[in-house]
C-alpha cells in the first residue's frame, strides 16, 4: 500500500468534462417517481402467493433502506470535491438518490401497505430489522464510515476507499446486479411471476441513474490510480466487500427463488467485480 498523499484542494474548475457530461445527462434523463402510475401493480400484487409477497416486501425494504443510506452517506463527497463540475455532478447524484428513496417510499405506501391490509397482515415498516440482516448492515455501515472518513482525512487513498465502497461496490456490484435481476423478474418474462409493470419501469430508471453514478466513481478511481495510488488498495477494498454483497444477494434469492439461478447470479457478481477492476485499469485476478 502506498504512503498516503494529500489531495490538492486547488483542483482547477471546469476541467472535468466527464463530470460535466454526467451532470448534463442527469438533467436530460430526469424522471419523477410520482409520475409512475402504480395502479396495475396494486392489482397484480394480489396474485402473489404469501411467500412471494413476503419476498417482494423484503426486496423493496432492503432496496429502500439502501437508497436511504446512500442518500445520507454521499454528502462528504460534496464537501471535499473542489471542482465546479464535480460539485455540479454530485448535486445531481444527491438528488438522484433522494428520488430513488422516494420511489421506494411511495411504492411501499401505495402498493405494499394496502396489500398487507387487504391480506389481514400486520402492516410492517420497511425500515424494520426483520427485513435486513447483519451482513447487509455491515456492508452499509462500512460504506458510511468510508464516506465519513473523508471529512477527517481527505487524501487520495481515503478517496479511493470511499469510491470503492460506494460507487464501485454498493452501486457498481450490488445495485447493478440486484436491480437487473428484479427488473427481469417482474417484467412479465417469467410465467410463474406476475408482471409488476410500474416496478419494472421504476427499476429501468434506477439502473440508468446508477450507471451514471458508477461511471463517475470509476473515472475518479482510474485517475487516482494513474496518479499513484496503489492499485492493490482497490482490489483489497472491493474484495473485502464482495462476500457481504454475496450474502446480501444470496438472501434475496434464497429458497429456490424463481428466475434466479444461484450460480448464475453469483457469476454476475464476479463479472461485475472484474468489470469494475478493468474499468479502473486493474487487471482482475482470481479472488482469494
Ligand atoms: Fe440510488
Ligand atoms: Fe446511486
Amino acid at each position: 500500500m502506498s504512503e498516503e498523499s494529500p489531495v490538492s484542494p486547488l483542483e482547477p474548475p471546469g476541467l472535468d468534462e466527464h463530470a460535466k457530461r454526467l451532470a448534463r445527462s442527469a438533467v436530460e434523463f430526469h424522471w419523477d417517481p410520482a409520475a409512475i402510475n402504480v395502479r396495475a401493480d396494486q392489482e397484480a400484487v394480489s396474485e402473489l402467493s404469501r411467500v412471494e409477497f413476503t419476498r417482494l416486501r423484503g426486496l423493496l425494504a432492503q432496496f429502500g433502506a439502501g437508497e436511504q443510506a446512500v442518500t445520507t452517506d454521499l454528502a462528504p463527497l460534496a464537501v471535499v470535491l473542489a471542482g465546479t463540475d464535480d460539485q455540479r455532478y454530485v448535486a445531481t447524484q444527491l438528488y438522484d438518490e433522494a428520488r430513488h428513496t422516494e420511489l421506494f417510499d411511495r411504492y411501499w405506501k401505495r402498493v405494499i401497505r394496502p396489500e398487507e391490509e387487504s391480506r389481514g397482515l400486520i402492516p410492517t415498516d420497511p425500515m424494520a430489522d426483520r427485513w435486513s440482516h447483519d451482513d447487509y448492515r455491515e456492508l452499509f455501515d462500512r460504506t458510511s464510515n468510508a464516506m465519513a472518513r473523508l471529512l477527517e482525512q481527505d487524501t487520495s487513498e481515503t478517496r479511493v476507499q470511499a469510491f470503492c465502497h460506494y460507487h464501485l461496490t454498493v452501486e457498481g456490484i450490488l445495485a447493478q446486479t440486484a436491480y437487473r435481476w428484479v427488473e427481469t423478474r417482474y417484467s412479465g418474462e417469467l410465467e410463474e411471476v406476475p408482471e409488476l409493470p410500474s416496478l419494472a419501469n421504476g427499476f429501468r430508471y434506477l439502473r440508468r441513474d446508477e450507471g451514471r453514478h458508477v461511471s463517475f466513481g470509476v473515472t475518479k478511481v482510474r485517475k487516482l490510480v494513474n496518479e499513484g495510488v496503489d492499485p492493490e488498495m482497490v482490489v483489497e477494498t472491493i474484495d473485502e466487500l464482495v462476500p457481504l454483497v454475496e450474502t446480501t444477494i444470496g438472501q434475496m434469492i434464497r429458497d429456490g427463488s424463481i428466475g434466479a439461478d444461484r450460480n448464475e447470479i453469483f457469476n454476475r457478481i464476479d463479472t461485475a467485480r472484474d468489470r469494475r477492476l478493468e474499468q479502473v485499469g486493474v487487471v482482475p485476478s482470481e479472488r482469494t
